[in-house]
C-alpha cells in the first residue's frame, strides 16, 4: 500500500509547515467575511453556539479523518480514494468524495476569488484615502459603487486568479510555505490591533452582547443548516483540501494535536474578527444583517477615523487578501494534483487549465452583483417557488408582497450548494467511509495511536454522533420547515418563510437517508473487524 511512499508532489519539511498550510487554507474570507456576516443574519449568539458545536462534534472529527485518509493514499484526492478504496476492498460508489471534492473546489473558488477581487480593491481605495474622515454613507456608497462596475470586478477577479495560480505552478513546497509564513502571523496581530480600536471607540458591549448571548428563538433550522455548512467551509472540510494536504504531511507527526491546533486557530480567528467588526457596526447604527458588504462597510469606516488608518486599513486588507490567497490555493490543489497524475502533464499546464475554467465560471458571480442581479432562483413568491425569476417583474407581479420576495442570485446559488449542501454531504461521506469503509487496523495503524483511550473516543463520534448530527440538520434544514414551525407560515401570503429551499431540501434529505441506511446495512453484514484481522 502507498502509505510509506512519499507523494510525488512534495512533501512538508515537517509537522510545523503542515500546521502552518492547512491554517493557511482554513483562516480566509470564512473567517474574516463570511462569519461575521452570516452571524449578523442569523441573529448572533444562538448561531455562534451552533457553529461552534459543529466545529466540535463534527469539523474536528472529520479533520483527523480527512487527514488521515490523505495521509494514507499519498495522491490527489480522487486517486486516493481510489488506492483506499481497493485497500479496503470497499464498493466504487465511494469515488463519489474525489470527484465531488474536486467539484466543489471549482465552484467556491470561482466565487471565492470575485470576493477576494473586493480586498484587492480596497487596498487600494484605503491606500489612496478615500475614507479619511468617511461616514456612513461614504462608505456604503463606495462598496455599492464597486459592485455596479463589473468590468472593475472583472479586472481584480482576474488578478486574483493569476496570483493563485502563479504559487500552485510553482510546486507545494516552494509555493505555499514561503507565502504563508510571514503572513499568518502578521494578520492575527493586526486583528488584534483592530479589537482594540473597536473597544475604545465602539459599541463593545453590545456587541459581546450580541455574539454570545443565545437567544434560541432567533434559530431557525436553516440557520443551524448554515452553521453547519459554515463549519466545514472555514475549516476547509468535505472537499478534498486537507485531504491533499494531508498527504504531504509527514508520517510520524501526529494527527489529533496537530487538527486541535488548527481547528482552534481558525475559531479563534473568526471570533476576533466578529469582535472587531461588530463593535463598529453597532456604534455607527449600521445593520448586521447587511450581508456580503458588511465586512467592506464596517472596517473602512473605522480605519477612515482612526489615525495612521490609510496605513492600517491598506495593510488590513492586504492581509485579508493574502489569508484569501493562502485558501484558494488549497481549493484548486485537488484537481491540480489530479490532472498531474491523470494525465502525466506538467504542474503548469494542469495549471493553466484549471485556473482557465475556473476564472470563467467567476464571471457568474461577477454578474451577480449588477447586470444579472435581477434574475434570481429558488423565488419565493406568494404563489409558491419558481424555479428561475425575474426579481423585477415578480416585483411588479406581488406589488403588496415585495416584502416577502426572496430568491438566490447566481451567487447566492452557488454559495448555498456548496457550503451547505456538498461540504456537508462530502463530510458525511468522509465520516463514513472511514468509520465503515476502512478497515479498523488500518485506519488505527495510520493514527499512530499513543492513547487509546483518544483514539476510541474519536472512532466512536465519527461512526455515530458525526454522521447522525449531519444527518439530522440536513433533514430539518432542508424539509419545509412550516411542517415543524407553523408560526413561519405568512398568513396573508400562505408562504412558509423557509419554502425557497424546499426543493433542495427534500433531495437532499432523500439522498442523506439512502446512503446512511445503505451504508450501515452493508457494514453489518461484514465480520467484525477486530485488531487482530
Ligand atoms: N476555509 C476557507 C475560508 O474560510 C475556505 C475554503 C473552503 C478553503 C474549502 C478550502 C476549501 O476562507
Amino acid at each position: 500500500m502507498a502509505n510509506n511512499n512519499q507523494s510525488v508532489h512534495g512533501i512538508w519539511r515537517n509537522r510545523w509547515i503542515f500546521i502552518l498550510a492547512a491554517t493557511g487554507s482554513a483562516v480566509g474570507l470564512g473567517n474574516i467575511w463570511k462569519f461575521p456576516y452570516i452571524t449578523g443574519e442569523h441573529g448572533g449568539g444562538a448561531f455562534v453556539l451552533m457553529y461552534l458545536a459543529c466545529i466540535a462534534l463534527v469539523g474536528i472529527p472529520v479533520m483527523v479523518a480527512e487527514v488521515a485518509m490523505g495521509r494514507r493514499g499519498r495522491q490527489s484526492p480522487i486517486n486516493t480514494m481510489i488506492s483506499l478504496i481497493s485497500e479496503a476492498k470497499a464498493g466504487p460508489a465511494w469515488k463519489a468524495i474525489g470527484w465531488m471534492g474536486a467539484l466543489a473546489g471549482f465552484l467556491i473558488l470561482s466565487f471565492y476569488s470575485v470576493i477576494a477581487g473586493w480586498a484587492l480593491s480596497y487596498v487600494l481605495k484605503l491606500a489612496a484615502g478615500t475614507f479619511v474622515g468617511a461616514d456612513q454613507a461614504l462608505a456604503g456608497d463606495q462598496f455599492s459603487d464597486m459592485l455596479g462596475d463589473p468590468s472593475g470586478l472583472m479586472m481584480w477577479h482576474t488578478i486574483f486568479m493569476v496570483l493563485t495560480a502563479g504559487v500552485i505552478m510553482r510546486g507545494v513546497n516552494k509555493g505555499i510555505e514561503s507565502a504563508i509564513q510571514v503572513l499568518m502571523p502578521l494578520l492575527f496581530v493586526l486583528l488584534l490591533v483592530l479589537i482594540g480600536y473597536a473597544a475604545k471607540n465602539g459599541n463593545f458591549a453590545e456587541a459581546v452582547h450580541f455574539m454570545f448571548d443565545a437567544d434560541f428563538s432567533k434559530l431557525s433550522a436553516e440557520s443551524v443548516l448554515v452553521a453547519l455548512g459554515h463549519a466545514f467551509f472555514t475549516l476547509s472540510l468535505g472537499m478534498g483540501a486537507i485531504m491533499a494536504y494531508g498527504a504531504y504531511m509527514p508520517r510520524q507527526a501526529s494527527i489529533g494535536t496537530t487538527v486541535f491546533a488548527i481547528a482552534g486557530l481558525d475559531t479563534l480567528v473568526a471570533l476576533l474578527a466578529g469582535l472587531a467588526i461588530f463593535p463598529i457596526v453597532f456604534a455607527n447604527g449600521l445593520e448586521p444583517s447587511a450581508g456580503p458588504g458588511l465586512l467592506f462597510v464596517s472596517l473602512p469606516l473605522a480605519f477612515g477615523n482612526m489615525a495612521g488608518g490609510q496605513f492600517f486599513g491598506a495593510l488590513f486588507f492586504i492581509l485579508v487578501t493574502f489569508a484569501a490567497w493562502s485558501s484558494a490555493i488549497s481549493l484548486i490543489e485537488p484537481a491540480t494534483a489530479w490532472a498531474v497524475e491523470r494525465f502525466k502533464t506538467s504542474r503548469v499546464k494542469a495549471t493553466i487549465g484549471i485556473a482557465f475554467i475556473i476564472w470563467f465560471l467567476g464571471i457568474g458571480t461577477v454578474f451577480s452583483f449588477n447586470d444579472w442581479s435581477d434574475y434570481v432562483f429558488f423565488a419565493k413568491t406568494p404563489d409558491g417557488i419558481e424555479l428561475f425569476a425575474v426579481m423585477s417583474e415578480l416585483k411588479a407581479m406581488y406589488p403588496t408582497a415585495v416584502d416577502t420576495l426572496k430568491g438566490l442570485t447566481f451567487f447566492d446559488l452557488l454559495d448555498f450548494i456548496t457550503a451547505n449542501i456538498m461540504l456537508p454531504l462530502g463530510g458525511l461521506l468522509i465520516a463514513l467511509f472511514v468509520g465503515f469503509g476502512m478497515k479498523y487496523h488500518h485506519v488505527y495503524n495510520e493514527m499512530q495511536v499513543k492513547t487509546p483511550l483518544f483514539f476510541n473516543i474519536w472512532y466512536v463520534v465519527l461512526r455515530f454522533i458525526t454522521p447522525i448530527a449531519i444527518g439530522i440538520v440536513f433533514i430539518q434544514g432542508l424539509l419545509p420547515e412550516c411542517s415543524f414551525d407553523s408560526e413561519l407560515l405568512d398568513a396573508d401570503s400562505g408562504v412558509c418563510s423557509n419554502a425557497p429551499y424546499l426543493q433542495p431540501r427534500l433531495i437532499g434529505g432523500v439522498i442523506i437517508a439512502i446512503v446512511y441506511v445503505g451504508i450501515i446495512v452493508k457494514s453489518l453484514k461484514k465480520p467484525a473487524r477486530g485488531l487482530a484481522e
